[in-house]
C-alpha cells in the first residue's frame, strides 16, 4: 500500500488537532496503535427494529468486524436511516434518496478508508450502494439474507402469496381465519422477503455487478456461511484499500449490462430498473430504460423462482446459488469484469455447478424463452412504461380495452367494488397520480386488485396502467413507471372512462386510441404542475425528483463529489 489513508488526516495529525480527532475516541477503550495507520472501515448499518429484514444485522455487523481485525484493520460501526418495507408510510421509496445523502455525507465527512454496506430490505441496497458511490472510497456489499420459506396448511408460502389471499378473501374462497394462519406462518425467521422480490433481486445485482463477494445472495439469513461471509467480506475489504479497489473501477458499463441480465435471468423486480439507473446516474454510466428491454430480450429465464416461477431463495442456495445461475448464462455475461475479491466475474463463477435443474434451468432449456422487461413506448408513455411478461397473462399481451380511471388511490379503494362500477374483464384499469412527484414517492401499487365482481367471475388477471410501481413479489398483466407521469401533465393524465387503450407488448406499443384534436383540447384544460408543498422533505423532494424512466434521482445528486472533505473547522 502506497497511498496514505485518507483516515490518517485525522488521527495521523499532531498537536492540538490529532488530539481532538483521537482523544474522544479513547471514551470507548480503543488503545493507541489502532491509529496508527490501520485501515479504518466503516460498517454503515441499517438495522433496525423498525426493519424486521435488517433486525439481524448488529449481529452480522459482528461477524464483519471480526474478519476487519484479523486483516490488520480498525471497524467503526456507524448508523443511517433505515428503510422498513412494511412499516414506512406512505412509502418507503420516498426516503430513498433521503438515505443516499445520509450515506453519502456520513462517508465523506468521517475518517473511513473503506466502507461495508449493511443492505437487506429492498431500499437500503440501492440507497446504499448510491450513497457509497458518490464518495468513491474501497466499498463492498454484505446482504442480510432471505428468510426462511414460509408454511401454510403444509405447502410453501412467500411474500407473492399475500396478492393471492388478499384476492381469495375479497372473492370470498378464505376466511380471516385461514388469513391469521397464513400470517403465523409467512415469516418463519429473521431475513428479507424469501421471494425474488426487489430486496433478493438487489443482493443479486450486487453480486452480478461484482460489489459483493460470490455467494451474497442467496445464502439464507439465517444460515451459518452467511456469517462466514460477513467475516470474509471483512477481510477482504482492508485488503481492497491497500489496492485501492473502489466502486468506480467496477462499475463500468459491461458491469451493469451483467446486473441488467442476471436481472432477466432470475425474473427479478421491475423495481430494479429504477435502482439501477440510478446508481448508473451515480458513477456517470450512460444507462438508458431502452437497455433494459435490448440487453435482456434474448435473456432466458434460468431460475425457478416466485413471483415468475415456483420456489424460494434458498432453494436457490441449495441449487448452487446465484453463481450457478450466472455459469449457466456465461456467455451472454462479459466474463472479464472486475469485482470485489479482485478476481473477474468468470473466474469467480467457474466452478459454480447447477445442482436441482428444477431450481436452475440451462441456457439451452430454460424454464421461459424470453424472461426481460418490455419497454413500451406509445401516446400514452412518450418517456417510456414498463411490463414485466414473465409476471404477466400471455392472453392479455395484446389487449384493446376501454379505461376505467381511478383519479387517484383513494378514489381506487373507494370504488373498486362498487357494484355499479362500469367494468367488465376486458376492461383496462388505469390508476392515476401515483407517479415521484403525484403521490409523493411512487408508492407500490400497480397490481391494483381486481373488482369483486369480476373476480366473482373467476376472473384473475386484467390489464393494469399507471405512473406507479409494484412490489417485486407482484404479478399479474401490470403496466407500470408510465412516463411522464400523470402530476408532470403527461398523457396519462388525459385518459378518462370509456377511452380505448390498446396494450401490444410484441411491438412494444401503449396507446390512448382518442384522436389528437381531442387529446389537445384536453392537455388545454390542465393547469400547471405546482408543488402544493411548503415546506420540508416533501417540498425538497417533488422539486427534485426526476421522473421514472430516468431512475428517481434527486437532480442534483447525480454523479460523484469524491472523498475529499474541502474545509477543516479544527
Ligand atoms: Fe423487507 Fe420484503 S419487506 S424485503
Amino acid at each position: 500500500m502506497n497511498k496514505k489513508l485518507r483516515s490518517q488526516d485525522w488521527f495521523g495529525k499532531k498537536g492540538k488537532d490529532g488530539f481532538i480527532y483521537r482523544a474522544w475516541m479513547k471514551n470507548q477503550g480503543i488503545p493507541a496503535d489502532e491509529f496508527k495507520g490501520k485501515p479504518i472501515i466503516g460498517i454503515c448499518n441499517t438495522w433496525s427494529e423498525l426493519t424486521p429484514c435488517n433486525a439481524h444485522f448488529r449481529e452480522l455487523a459482528e461477524s464483519v468486524k471480526r474478519g476487519i481485525i484479523e486483516a490488520g484493520g480498525f471497524p467503526l460501526e456507524f448508523p443511517v436511516m433505515s428503510l422498513g418495507e412494511t412499516l414506512i408510510k406512505p412509502t418507503a421509496m420516498l426516503y430513498r434518496n433521503l438515505v443516499s445523502m445520509d450515506v453519502e455525507e456520513s462517508i465523506r465527512a468521517n475518517p473511513l478508508d473503506g466502507v461495508v454496506l449493511m443492505c437487506g430490505c429492498d431500499k437500503t441496497t440501492p440507497a446504499l450502494v448510491m450513497g457509497a458511490c458518490s464518495v468513491n472510497i474501497p466499498t463492498l456489499v454484505v446482504s442480510g439474507g432471505a428468510m426462511l420459506t414460509g408454511k401454510y396448511q403444509g405447502r410453501s408460502i412467500g411474500t407473492s402469496d399475500i396478492w393471492r389471499f388478499s384476492e381469495s378473501l375479497r372473492s370470498g374462497i378464505m376466511t380471516e381465519e385461514e388469513l391469521n394462519l397464513a400470517e403465523a406462518g409467512m415469516c418463519r425467521s429473521r431475513g428479507h422477503c424469501a421471494v425474488v422480490g426487489t430486496a433478493s433481486s438487489m443482493a443479486c445485482m450486487v453480486e452480478a455487478l461484482g460489489l459483493s463477494l460470490p455467494e451474497n445472495a442467496a445464502i439464507p439469513a439465517v444460515d451459518a456461511n452467511r456469517k462466514v461471509l460477513a467475516q470474509l467480506s471483512g477481510r477482504r475489504i482492508v485488503d481492497m484499500v491497500r489496492e485501492d479497489l473502489k466502486p468506480a473501477d467496477i462499475l463500468t458499463r459491461q458491469a451493469f449490462e451483467n446486473a441488467i441480465k442476471v436481472n432477466a435471468a432470475i425474473g427479478g423486480s421491475t423495481n430494479f430498473v429504477i435502482h439501477l439507473l440510478a446508481i448508473a446516474g451515480r458513477v456517470g454510466v450512460p444507462l438508458q430504460l431502452d437497455d433494459f428491454d435490448r440487453l435482456a430480450v434474448d435473456i432466458p429465464l434460468l431460475a425457478n423462482l416466485q413471483p415468475s416461477g415456483q420456489y424460494f431463495m434458498d432453494d436457490l442456495y441449495d441449487a448452487g446459488g446465484l453463481p450457478a445461475v450466472m455459469r449457466e448464462m456465461l456467455d451472454a455475461l462479459h466474463g472479464a469484469c472486475i469485482t470485489v475479491n479482485g478476481k473477474t466475474l468468470a473466474e469467480n463463477i467457474q466452478k459454480a455447478t447447477a445442482l436441482n435443474k428444477s431450481v436452475i434451468a440451462s441456457f439451452a432449456e430454460p424454464f421461459k424463452k424470453n424472461a426481460g422487461f418490455a419497454v413500451l413506448r406509445g401516446n400514452l408513455c412518450e418517456a417510456g412504461a414498463l411490463i414485466k411478461p414473465a409476471a404477466a397473462n400471455p392472453l392479455l399481451m395484446q389487449h384493446t380495452g376501454k379505461a376505467v380511471v381511478f383519479e387517484n388511490i383513494e378514489d381506487y379503494k373507494q370504488r373498486i367494488d362498487d357494484d355499479d362500477l362500469p367494468v367488465d374483464a376486458t376492461s383496462v384499469l388505469v390508476l392515476k397520480n401515483v407517479g415521484p412527484k403525484g403521490y409523493p414517492g411512487m408508492p407500490e401499487v400497480g397490481n391494483m386488485g381486481l373488482p369483486k365482481k369480476i373476480l366473482a367471475q373467476g376472473v384473475t388477471d386484467m390489464v393494469r396502467i399507471s405512473d406507479g410501481r409494484m412490489s417485486g413479489t407482484g404479478f399479474g398483466t401490470v403496466v407500470l413507471h408510465v412516463s411522464p407521469e400523470t402530476a408532470a401533465n403527461g398523457t396519462l393524465a388525459l385518459v378518462r372512462d370509456g377511452d380505448l387503450i390498446q396494450l401490444d407488448v410484441a411491438a412494444r406499443q401503449l396507446n390512448l386510441l382518442v384522436d389528437a384534436d381531442e387529446l389537445d383540447r384536453r392537455r388545454a384544460l390542465l393547469s400547471d404542475p405546482v408543488n402544493t408543498f411548503s415546506r420540508g422533505y416533501n417540498r425538497l423532494f417533488v422539486t427534485h425528483v426526476e421522473q421514472a424512466h430516468l431512475g428517481m434521482d434527486f437532480d442534483f445528486l447525480k454523479g460523484s463529489s469524491g472523498s475529499e472533505v474541502l474545509r477543516d473547522s479544527h
